[in-house]
This record gives structure tokens, C-alpha cells and sequence, in this order.
């Protein structure tokens, strides 16, 4: 197990909301050794003691949940670096120390180039593993060639593009709910499903993250690597097994099959937009444009929706839509899997039966079954749906992750090859979007979301 971590980007949001409490639940839980040492870079001019004071105050608003001695453990192993990613003397110093490291990139991914070009000059320590967030690059060209750069720097096991929604307990029980009983699976194909909606809609806004976000936008952000991460879980075929090798070729399966889109579909199947003004939970929210680092030229959409088809056997003739906004009216973050309506119904004409919807809550964590429909007017159908809460998670995605990285287990992250399907998934759609032939639609926060259907 690596016993040192160099995060890069260290006094991020990242590092504050996900990597300090990550690393506190795997003190909790035993899993660092005492010789541990988390190294915090980044092109502030602090020292140790400032950043060990700031990771105490990120761990107390972030990682309450976890034990007072961990938390503290946690910022006692801290030690600080100045460093600028493009400096490779300055990542040198960063990395220099006994050993093998886990070099993590918590930055926005226009500056992984320089960074993983810097590592290169540097030198890592043999057996090192690098660490990327995502999105993996800007585009489908972007990738390709950070995948290069990173082949010359370390063996492709010791890349870890991570996407912290594979670690999340849900997505982890949806395999085994998928894959560990005889229930679902005769069903689970296009004869009984019609659409599945991958759906993670928040409440919460930009919360002063315009630095990495207006760059990015929801396409990227959230469909390119999250919800299409889903997408492979819920249509792979069952692979033999969970190792990083059959769970990742059977994801890829699932990317090759995506039908892919024309300029056509990208007007009537995808939609964008920003949002306005409003209000959320009585709380004012201002416009996305007027956030504080927000360029308004860039047009950065918070919303983005695109409906995609499997050509494979499987799924020909269901239909995912892959959704995510924020500053919406409420939180709905689910995997929805609708099922056909039944072939004939025996109550009558007047009888409404919703088909059958399997939800897979992903926050919070629930299983809901609705088995019978609604607006029934005789006593034989009457609406029924059940529903269970999920075992807490032992360690939270986070913890996981980085536990997966100190281990080296590459399982949950992503390979090259399925990060530049991902990019080839959505490259059209980012091209119709840079020439504006999908309008940029606006949405007042608090609401649904836009309310325009362009072309369906
Ligand atoms: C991150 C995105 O990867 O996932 C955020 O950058 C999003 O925009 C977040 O809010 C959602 O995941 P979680 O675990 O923070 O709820």
C-alpha cells in the first residue's frame, strides 16, 4: 500500500468536500497505516501550518460525521507545497521523497496536459500511480492525447481516472441487486423496459465553484463521465467478473453500442440551458451569468439533457435519457427504469395502469418498486409501491476511492479506451452546441427546469 499522497490543487473544493473527509473515514476505519503522509500543492504561498489549520476547519464543516481523532490525525499528517503545475522543477520538489506516490490532479482538466508534462520531467518514484479527476480533458482529441502523455509516464494499471459515482453504495448495489438474483435479469432487456432516465437533478447552484465550472458546464461536468458511468452499469451485459479487467470491458461494450448521433438528433434529442434568477427553499439565488466568475460570453449551460439507443441486442428499442441540472427546484438523482406497459388489461376501459418504475435512488439511497398504477376506479387495481432504504455506505465514494488508489486497485476507474468512448459518445453534441444549433434555453432556479421540448 502507497503511504503517500501529493494532491494537487490542495486547497480546492475538491480536496475540502471529498479528499480530506475521505481520508478521515479511512482513518476511522483503520485502513492508513501510521506512516502516512498527505502532501497538499498548490500555487498559494502558504505553509504547513496554515494548510494543516485549513484542513482542520474543511474537516469539521465537511467530515463531521467522523471521529475527532481522525479528523485530526488526518490534518496532523499534512504538510504543505508551493508548487505550479507547469513548473516541473516545482512538481519535482512535491514529489520527492522515498518511496512510490499517489500523485492526484485535483485541478480543472485544462491544465492536466501541463501537469502530466511537468510529472514527466520530474520523474515519478518507480510504482507510482497518478490520479485524475474528472472530466478526462476537454474533448474527444483532448483525451487521446492525455492518454498518450500518461502512457510514457506510468503503465496503464497505475492510471486512475477516477468518476466517484462508481464508488457511491447505490451503484455499487445496483450491480448487485442487477447481477445477484434471478428476478430482474430475464426481464431486463428492451422487451420489457422503454426507457430508462438517469437523472441527477440538484437544488444546488454554482456555490462559488465558477473557477472550475464555467469552463466546463453540465455536459461535461456530470453526463460525459457520472451518467454515462451509470449508463454502462445499468445496460452492461453481466461480465464473469468483477475484476478491472471483465467490469471495464463489459462498460466499453455499452459505450461502442450508443448509436451516434447526427446533427439532426442533436436538435430533437438533446437539450441545454442555463439558469436565471429565483429562488430555492426561500433562499435568493442569483442568475448563473451574474455569479462571481462567471464569464456570461461563455454561454456554460447548468442544464443538459440527451436521449440515447443501444444498438445491441439487448437494448434495441429502449430509450436512456441522461439528465442533469443545477439550481433546480428540487433533488431528484435517481436511475428510473420504466417498464412496457403489459400487452392487454383485463379491468376495462376506464382503467388506468401506470406501467411498472424501478427506482434506483442514488441520493438518497432508496429502491423503489411502483408495482400497480394509479387512478384506478374499481378496487382490484390500486396503487402500490414499495420501497426500501439502503445500508449505509462502510466508507463514503470518496474514501473508497482513494483507498482503491493507496491499494491499486484500478476496478472502479476509468481505462483510456473508456474515456475516449465517453468523449466519441458526446462529441457531436458538443459540436452542435458550439454552433448554436441547439438554442441555449434559460430556466429561473427554483424551477423544473426549461420548459422547451425543441423538435419532440
Ligand atoms: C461532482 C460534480 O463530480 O459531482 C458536481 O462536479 C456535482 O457538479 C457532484 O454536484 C455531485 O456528486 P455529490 O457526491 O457531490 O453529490
Amino acid at each position: 500500500m502507497i503511504d503517500r499522497l501529493v494532491v494537487f490543487g490542495a486547497t480546492g473544493d475538491l480536496s475540502a468536500r471529498y479528499l480530506l473527509p475521505g481520508l478521515a473515514a479511512l482513518h476511522a476505519s483503520g485502513c492508513l497505516g501510521a506512516g502516512f503522509r498527505l502532501v497538499g500543492a498548490d500555487r498559494s504561498s502558504w505553509d504547513s501550518g496554515r494548510f494543516r489549520a485549513w484542513a482542520e476547519e474543511q474537516l469539521d464543516r465537511y467530515g463531521a460525521e467522523f471521529p475527532a481523532d481522525a479528523r485530526r490525525a488526518v490534518a496532523d499528517c499534512a504538510e504543505f507545497r508551493r508548487a505550479d503545475v507547469t513548473e516541473p522543477a516545482d512538481v519535482a520538489a512535491a514529489v520527492a521523497g522515498e518511496g512510490p506516490v499517489a500523485v492526484y490532479l485535483a485541478l480543472p482538466p485544462a491544465l492536466f496536459p501541463a501537469a502530466v508534462t511537468s510529472l514527466h520531467r520530474a520523474g515519478l518514484p518507480a510504482d507510482s500511480r497518478i490520479v485524475l479527476e474528472k472530466p478526462f480533458g476537454e474533448n474527444l482529441d483532448g483525451a487521446v492525447e492525455l492518454n498518450r502523455l500518461l502512457a510514457d509516464l506510468v503503465p496503464e494499471p497505475a492510471v486512475f481516472r477516477v468518476d466517484h459515482f462508481l464508488a457511491m453504495t447505490t451503484v455499487q448495489n445496483l450491480l448487485g441487486i442487477r447481477l445477484a438474483n434471478r428476478v430482474l435479469e430475464p426481464i431486463w432487456n428492451s422487451t420489457h423496459i422503454a426507457e430508462v432516465d438517469i437523472v441527477w437533478d440538484e437544488t444546488l447552484a454554482l456555490e462559488g465553484r465558477a473557477g472550475y465550472y464555467d469552463g466546463v458546464g453540465a455536459l461535461k461536468d456530470m453526463l460525459q463521465n457520472h451518467l454515462l458511468q451509470l449508463l454502462c452499469l445499468v445496460a452492461m451485459e453481466p461480465p464473469v467478473s468483477l475484476d478491472e479487467r471483465d467490469l471495464r470491458n463489459r462498460k466499453v461494450d455499452v459505450l461502442r453500442s450508443v448509436r451516434p448521433l447526427t446533427e439532426a438528433d442533436a436538435l430533437r434529442r438533446t437539450r441545454r440551458a442555463r439558469y436565471t434568477a429565483g429562488r430555492i427553499d426561500g433562499r435568493a439565488v442569483p442568475s448563473y451569468a451574474a455569479e462571481d466568475g462567471v464569464d456570461p460570453a461563455r454561454r456554460t449551460e447548468t442544464f443538459a439533457e440527451v436521449e440515447l439507443e443501444l444498438d445491441n441486442w439487448r437494448w434495441s428499442g429502449t430509450v436512456f435519457r441522461l439528465r442533469s441540472g443545477k439550481a433546480l427546484g428540487a433533488d431528484r438523482k435517481e436511475v428510473a427504469v420504466r417498464f412496457r406497459p403489459v400487452p392487454h388489461l383485463p379491468f376495462g376501459e376506464d382503467e388506468e395502469a401506470a406501467p411498472n418504475l424501478l427506482c434506483f435512488g442514488l441520493d438518497p439511497e432508496d429502491l423503489t418498486l411502483q408495482l400497480t398504477g394509479t387512478g384506478a376506479h374499481t378496487h382490484t387495481l390500486a396503487p402500490l409501491t414499495l420501497q426500501a432504504r439502503m445500508q449505509p455506505p462502510e466508507l463514503p465514494a470518496y474514501g473508497r476511492l482513494l483507498l482503491d488508489v493507496l491499494t491499486g486497485n484500478p476496478a472502479l476507474s476509468i481505462r483510456g479506451d473508456e474515456a475516449e468512448e465517453a468523449w466519441r459518445i458526446l462529441a457531436p453534441v458538443l459540436s452542435a452546441w458550439n454552433r448554436d444549433l441547439v438554442p441555449l434555453q434559460e430556466y429561473p432556479a427554483g424551477s423544473a427546469g426549461p420548459v422547451e421540448n425543441y423538435g419532440r
